[in-house]
């Protein structure tokens, strides 16, 4: 790939990780087009995360290459791929628990020149439907508002692909339901290509345009989600160790 105008958004292939000594995760590629969701599953220990982690650039891999819009960015740490638009999301979602909201979007539009407006601010955090006062302190925000949040951070910034690691745990169902039409909107309207890890299945089934099957670090199956889930092989690998 060398930047042609026909490249996907965001492509990865071959990669390999090792850690601790041990094979983590291997010959992992895909690809990704603007709008589109791509759904990450497997069962816990499956090497999910570790994969978003090479992805923004906080892993280095053993093998393989990342690319954005066609160029390798292997080399690029996880700050420079967040300029050039790639936004990442944690399983946790860690605020810093002494500031406010208010102070928290101040330090995400001053993350790095030029800095971001008010304006700014304001629209992302109605892109994600985030309701709370300015002045409230972080440390009183539910897991909800904390996704919320943190999400907010990331879309002031306008990227053009989220790396999202479970963003509906810890969630009730009626907060699953807006993860899934803030979702829907960002990718359908706004054109930002979504990886999104998720042991949801009823979330991913209505969002996902396809899925990887990932177990003990590779990948098992790929496709339309009712096209593999049924398979034996991802009912045994997936399910059956799932509760
Ligand atoms: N820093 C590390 N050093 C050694 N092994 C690690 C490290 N981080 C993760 N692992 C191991 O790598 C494997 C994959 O872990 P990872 O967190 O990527 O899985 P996951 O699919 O995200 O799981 P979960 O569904 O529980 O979030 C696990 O066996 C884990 O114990
Ligand atoms: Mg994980």
């Amino acid at each position: 790939m060398n930047g042609e105008a026909s490249a996907p958004l965001f492509a990865c292939r071959d990669l390999s990780l090792d850690l601790g000594g041990r094979e983590i995760l291997r010959e992992i590629g895909f690809e990704i087009e603007r709008g589109e969701v791509l759904g990450i599953i497997g069962p816990n220990g499956a090497g999910k995360t570790s994969l978003l982690e090479i992805l923004s650039g906080r892993y280095t891999p053993k093998t393989g290459e990342v690319f954005y819009n066609g160029q390798d960015i292997n080399n690029l740490p996880l700050f420079a791929r967040a300029r050039l638009g790639i936004g990442r999301t944690y399983q946790t979602p860690v605020v810093c628990e002494d500031l406010t909201v208010g102070e928290t979007f101040k330090a995400a539009r001053q993350a790095y020149k030029p800095y971001l407006t008010r304006f700014d601010a304001e629209y992302a955090a109605a892109l994600v439907h985030f309701e709370v006062d300015y002045d409230t302190p972080n440390s009183t925000l539910k897991t909800f508002e904390r996704r919320q949040l943190l999400l907010a951070n990331i879309l002031m910034k306008r990227p053009k692909l989220l790396l999202m690691d479970e963003p509906a745990a810890g969630l009730i169902n009626s907060e699953i339901d807006q993860i899934d039409s803030i979702l829907r909107m960002l990718s359908k309207e706004m054109d930002i290509a979504v990886v999104i890890v998720e042991h949801r299945i009823e979330l991913l089934d209505t969002i996902a345009d396809r899925v990887i099957v990932m177990d003990a670090g590779e990948i098992i199956a790929a496709g339309l989600l009712g096209e593999i889930i049924n398979s034996p092989q991802v009912r045994a690998a997936y399910f059956e160790k799932v509760d």
